[in-house]
């Protein structure tokens, strides 16, 4: 394949694999700055394409799609190719590099966030603090058992096993205490199904995560480290700043994250999920769990906290521009996860939450409810944590069809104490 070749003059084209609500979120910053979004959808009405008008459909896995988006015939060539999502053939990604197309982050940075065993390879060898691990063999079903009890003996008994490829929101990772816990997950490995790890069951305090966005001429910008909680392996409220954090903390957690982005060769905005834990001596010191490198749940406060969301710094950052400032707006910022919903229709529920949560920030994706799904978030600023986190998580119980919470009442409770 020859490099794509600009056909007609105009703003730059950044085609975006994924047409979910991270590609979504990209459209308004896109919009602010000029340059145009081509997002490969999975489907017509899936949460990108409702509101990106160049949108093609067709699947991540498709190499004829992946390389229409790029260079569509009769159409401009982009300027670059991005993701929302890690789900993508790096072969092909390699070989768009190898003709003259930037893929940002390279497939070199990416696997990394797509296979968790070559993660923990490589921040062990970068020198990251990160949970005791080991890659299970994937020799024969016995061979891997074998690995993990004697894994579990030496960590005292219970750890974390986890597929290196496919997972998400805590599918994909299980608490064990013994290999038949994950019999059906060696059954897989077997049937050419992905490898498996085991790690350390951290005694975290809390996660928190780090946030940076790279671009390829080397400048990083990194937000302020947040806490994220998370429920049932999926994240529910992000608290931004992370409350407590100590300035050492926040620094050390922020030094990290670039040294990832930096030692990885990341470029666009790299996520780095971290537990907090007692360290040596007492004081918190932070581990390494993942890396997303793609604008993040995590960073979904940015948009109405930071002076610079983490979706415009996504743009900026794959298309090589300077870097927005990464400072929060508010004193406080809580993001809420919409998780599922008992409404057919999460609109159904703006006459109320709108007129209950001026000051809240309502952000819905256009997807259909399913049990859990992350169906949008809600973020609220302000001066008092308290009253922020509990308006944001109203807001966001409203949309899930929740009995209205009567935030005020709550706040005079306290008040009253
Ligand atoms: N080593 C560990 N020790 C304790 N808890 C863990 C460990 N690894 C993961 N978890 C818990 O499981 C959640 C999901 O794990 P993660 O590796 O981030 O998978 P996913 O790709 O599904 O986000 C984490 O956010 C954390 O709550
Ligand atoms: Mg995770």
């Amino acid at each position: 394949m020859s490099a794509p070749q600009n056909r007609e003059s105009g703003p730059p084209v950044v085609a975006v694999v994924g047409g979910g609500q991270l590609a979504r979120m990209m459209a308004p910053g896109a919009a602010e700055l000029g340059v145009r979004l081509r997002v490969l959808v999975e489907d017509p009405a899936s949460s990108a394409a409702q509101v990106v008008t160049d949108a093609p459909v067709g699947a991540a896995s498709d190499e004829a799609a992946i390389r229409s988006l790029v260079a569509p015939d009769g159409g401009r060539a982009a300027a670059v190719l991005t993701f929302e999502h890690e789900h993508v053939p790096n072969a092909l990604l390699a070989d768009l590099v190898e003709h003259g197309t930037p893929v940002r982050p390279g497939p070199g940075a990416l696997v990394q966030a797509q296979d968790k065993i070559v993660m923990r390879q490589r921040l062990t060898e970068l020198g990251v603090p990160c949970p005791r691990w080991a890659a299970l063999p994937a020799s024969s079903p016995e061979e891997g058992r074998e690995a993990l009890a004697a894994f579990l003996a030496d960590v005292g008994g219970s750890a974390v096993v986890k597929t290196s490829r496919g997972g998400y929101d805590g599918k994909g990772v299980r608490v064990v205490t013994s290999a038949d816990d994950v019999a059906d997950w060696f059954a897989a490995v077997a049937d050419g199904g992905p490898q498996l790890l085991v790690e350390e069951k951290v005694p975290f305090t809390r996660e928190l995560a780090a946030l940076v966005a790279r671009r390829p001429s080397g400048e990083v910008r990194a937000w302020p480290v947040v806490e994220s909680v998370q429920r049932d392996g999926v994240c529910s409220e992000v608290i931004a700043p992370a409350p407590r954090l100590s300035a050492e903390l926040d620094e050390r957690a922020r030094e990290i994250a670039t040294a990832v982005a930096e030692g990885l060769d990341v470029t666009g905005v790299l996520a780095v999920e971290m537990f907090e834990v007692p360290g040596p001596d007492g004081a918190p010191v932070v581990l390494v769990n993942e890396l997303a490198m793609r604008p993040h749940n995590s960073g979904h406060w940015t948009i109405d906290g930071a002076v610079t969301s983490q979706f415009e710094q996504h743009l900026r950052a794959v298309l090589d521009l300077p870097l927005g400032s990464t400072e929060p707006t508010a004193p406080w910022t809580v993001m809420a996860n919409v998780l599922g919903s008992q409404l057919d229709e999460l609109t159904d529920a703006l006459p109320d939450v709108l007129a209950a949560y001026p000051e809240a920030r309502v952000n819905l994706y256009g997807k259909g409810v399913r049990p859990g799904r992350k169906l949008g978030h809600v973020n609220v600023s302000g001066a008092d944590l308290d009253e922020v986190r509990d308006r944001a998580v109203a807001a966001a119980a409203l949309l899930r069809g929740e009995a209205p919470v009567v935030v005020d009442t709550i706040i005079e409770e306290k008040a009253n104490v």
